[in-house]
């Protein structure tokens, strides 16, 4: 054992997170009166230094992506991490804080022996991954099948858009959700094949091969498939969607600086692409149907600055849907719906994506193909969905959101109701998108809202906006207010009256 003598008491904030360090080691301390607890310092998912995130309601959540973790014994509560927090002995001396550098061994887990069931996941992606570690985590002891049309174990497909298209990183070097040994020791059996046919009543997947798969409870976690246009010239060579890591390494492949690129849609995935392009020296216009992007989700001003973050960089806006592609074997024209003509000798449709649900009898889909579901995730006895597929009733309306936190949300669910957990989703949704450098947070959901509260300089992109309705904060909407929207992704949780989030946000700074 080596204490390290890391603080005195009195130099230690309540209610928030402090960094310390000696030798080569470093935690993470919290203080609660005399009480002081240690956890590793950064986070398990991507390394964010954790004292920069928010301490709220006894929970610790990352500054980055929103993971959140029990304070009691360093839990995972939410991801994305899909790990708890290691924690080290504390010792007071007098006011001295001493932390040992051996962390404490963790709770074994046990699984329960003699499960005869056999629990099949379609889709190995946010919500499959997080879905079948959970079940081993909640003490399943059954089969896992876990079935995946990818030869590749889930990643971040995140990353895509933002760092592979920006040349900054390889697709195959986009983060595993899991290394592969993590398969192997927790039993999770990875079957590369595509489920065409999910005959429930019967229990039984259908696979590419012809193959059939019994199952006690299935989850299908199967994500979007990229929406076409259903334009003429669409077939043309040079015409991307970007969902995986192969849609990203053709795109790389027939690109390179100079590069002139039409991008349809002028979403996140499309303006997260034309940031990483401009970045990588390509010629970038987009063309879209609303003349402030994001306007629906963050508000007409933020909208604005976004869009002027992007043309200060070079992105040419142009306020049109597509006619049609033209060209020979490889796009050369995109024709608009305004008259305009772009040269192209790159498409990027980014024009959204539909669940990838046609291997489900239209009985339990809805109009869209979202496999509809209740709070607890469960379409039917026996049938459960999660992630971009799933509609699900937030705050009393049927939603369908497509954030990568709360497909692994939805999983985590999922998987503790197939084990009788009988829960709702009370979690609160959040995404992050990364334009030229600058990450923006999201937490919560509006899709309508009475008053708009803002902090800070939108124009420096340093600010914090609060989206309410009747005096309640519903969402927000920041850059460079991590912290902020740490503890907002945790207190949304019960009803936010705006003063209180107004008083919290002052006094975090
Ligand atoms: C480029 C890009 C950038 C993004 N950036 C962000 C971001 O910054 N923040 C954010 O919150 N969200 C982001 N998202 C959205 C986020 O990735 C999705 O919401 C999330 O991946 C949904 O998880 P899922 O498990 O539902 O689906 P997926 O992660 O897509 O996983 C579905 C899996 O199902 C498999 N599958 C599909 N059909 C079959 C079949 N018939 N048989 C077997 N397997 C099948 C697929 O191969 C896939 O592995 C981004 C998405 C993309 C594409
Ligand atoms: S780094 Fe903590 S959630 Fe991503």
């Amino acid at each position: 054992m080596t204490l390290h003598a890391v603080a005195h008491l009195p130099e230690l904030p309540e209610g928030q997170g402090w960094h310390a360090q000696a030798q080569d080691h470093q935690w993470l301390l919290v203080r609660n009166g005399s009480r002081v607890d240690a956890y590793q310092a950064h986070c398990p998912h991507a390394g964010a230094p954790l004292a920069d995130g928010a301490v709220c309601e006894g929970k610790l959540v990352c500054p980055w992506h929103k993971a959140v973790f029990d304070l009691v014994d360093g839990r995972l509560c939410e991801p994305p991490a899909l790990d708890g927090l290691k924690r080290y002995p504390v010792w007071l001396d007098g006011d001295r804080v001493l932390v040992d550098d051996r962390p404490l061994e963790p709770a074994q887990r046990s699984t329960a022996a003699g499960d005869r069931r056999t629990f099949a996941i379609i889709g190995g992606g946010a919500a499959g991954t997080a879905a079948a570690a959970a079940l081993r985590e909640y003490g399943f002891g059954g089969r896992i099948l876990l079935v995946d049309e990818q030869f590749e174990p889930g990643y971040d497909r995140t990353a895509l858009s933002k760092f592979v298209l920006a040349g900054q990183m390889a697709a195959e070097d986009t983060s595993p959700l899991r290394d592969t040994g993590f398969y192997d020791s927790q039993r999770i059996e990875r079957i590369q094949a595509g489920v065409v046919r999910i005959d429930h009543p019967a229990r039984r997947l259908e696979l590419s091969d012809g193959t059939t798969l019994p199952y006690h409870a299935v989850l299908l976690a199967t994500g979007g498939v990229p929406q076409r246009l259903g334009v003429e010239g669409e077939a043309l060579a040079n015409i991307h969607a970007l969902r995986s890591r192969e849609d990203a390494r053709q795109f790389m492949t027939h690109t390179q600086a100079g590069t002139r690129v039409v991008i349809v849609g002028e979403g996140f995935i499309g303006l997260e692409a034309a940031s990483a392009l401009r970045e990588r020296g390509m010629a970038v216009s987009v063309a879209g149907r609303h003349p402030t992007p994001f306007a629906a989700q963050f508000g007409e001003a933020v909208g604005r600055r976004l869009r002027q973050l992007h043309e200060a960089h070079g992105v040419v806006f142009h306020v049109a849907g597509v006619q049609a592609f033209e060209g020979q074997t490889q796009v050369h024209t995109v024709m608009l719906d305004n008259g305009e003509q772009l040269p192209a000798e790159a498409v990027l449709v980014a024009a959204g994506v539909a669940p990838a649900t046609a291997m489900l009898d239209g009985r339990w889909l809805g109009e869209d193909g979202a496999v509809i579901v209740d709070a607890g995730l469960q379409a039917s006895e026996g049938l459960w969905a999660a992630g971009d597929i799933a509609r699900f009733p937030l705050a009393g309306e049927a939603t369908r959101i497509e954030h990568w936190r709360l497909a692994e949300q939805h999983g985590r669910l999922a998987a503790a109701n197939m084990l009788g957990a009988q829960q709702a989703y009370e979690g609160v949704p959040f995404f992050w998108t990364y334009h030229f450098g600058k990450r923006l947070d999201y937490v919560g959901n509006a899709h309508d809202w009475d008053s708009e509260h803002r902090m800070g300089d939108l124009q420096a992109l340093n600010f914090i906006q609060l989206l309410c309705q009747r005096g309640e904060v519903k969402a927000a909407v920041a850059c460079e207010r991590e912290a902020a929207c740490a503890w907002l992704a945790e207190r949304l949780k019960r009803p936010l009256p705006l003063a209180e989030a107004l008083a919290q946000i002052k006094a975090m700074g």
